[in-house]
């Protein structure tokens, strides 16, 4: 079989702000996931291109669904999302064959409580996952941040954890397993600070009603840039959480979410 990628058909796209929008494409009946992996996405290459450009987009959309969502960041000299997010519905986008990584439920020991933690587009391998029947057997309660910048930039999230309420797949299994906490950085907001900040101060624990996190009853998935990453992972192996991965699964995962 060709490794080269699928060619997809956009079927919608939607814009939350200057930097933030969401699209879908079709799905090959051979593609399948498991909720949070990966994948790389591109563009036909222009004329002036070798090679068409890709890069590594987590699935936002759940393992059962017909089409596949993507949230991506627009960076405006960046090489694919500049062009990226002038999609229109009917146009082609370029989907790889091997969908791959470490922020799947496989990767973590069982547990009590899951924690997600995100910033910006970060939320969405986690968009997938709380659509997942399989998060809610798993685990008595789950727990999603979202931090970003401004209010816009939880749309999105906000967005998606309200429809949850009618999902005729997980809607009667979340009852009141999921709790979604937002907070912002640089607006007014009821919650304020960086997720690192929030778990520093307790805040974070407070706010959820919950025990401060420790190795025997907590799992924690983290996904952001680089930076958020770093820093959260520290915070979180300093409560005693050990990294985990596909083959030897522990306590917490991490990704970035790509950027470009
Ligand atoms: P801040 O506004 O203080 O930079 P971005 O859009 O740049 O990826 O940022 C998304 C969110 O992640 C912002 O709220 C930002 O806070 C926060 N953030 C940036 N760097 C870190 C970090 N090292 N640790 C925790 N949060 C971070």
């Amino acid at each position: 079989m060709s490794n080269a990628p699928t060619e997809e058909t956009v079927i919608d796209v939607e814009h939350y702000t200057d930097r933030l929008f969401s699209f879908n494409i079709s799905r090959p009946k051979s593609f399948r996931f498991r909720s949070g992996e990966f994948i790389m996405i591109g563009l036909p290459a222009l004329p002036s291109q070798k090679r068409p450009i890709m890069r590594a987009y987590s699935v936002a959309s759940p393992s059962w669904d017909e089409s596949l969502e993507f949230f991506s960041i627009k960076v405006p000299d960046g090489p694919l999302t500049s062009r990226l997010q002038k999609i229109k519905k009917g146009d082609t986008v370029l989907l790889g064959r091997k969908p791959v990584g470490t922020l799947v439920l496989d990767a973590l020991l069982p547990g009590k409580r899951l924690y997600m933690f995100s910033t910006g587009t970060g939320i969405a391998p986690f968009a997938s996952l709380v659509r997942d029947p399989e998060t809610y057997e798993r685990y008595d309660q789950v727990i999603l941040t979202h931090t970003c910048r401004q209010r816009a930039e939880l749309s999105y999230g906000l967005r998606l954890v309200e429809s949850l309420k009618d999902d005729p797949l997980v809607g009667e299994m979340i009852g009141d397993k999921l709790l979604h906490l937002t907070s912002l950085t640089r607006e007014d907001y009821p919650l304020k600070g960086r997720i690192t900040t929030l778990i520093e101060s307790g805040d974070l624990f407070t706010n959820a009603g919950v025990p401060p996190l420790n190795p025997e009853e907590d799992r924690v998935m983290i996904c952001g840039s680089k930076d958020m990453i770093d820093d959260t992972a520290k915070l979180v192996e300093g409560f005693g959480l050990k990294e985990g991965s596909n083959s030897q699964p522990a306590e917490f995962v991490v990704e970035k979410s790509f950027v470009g």
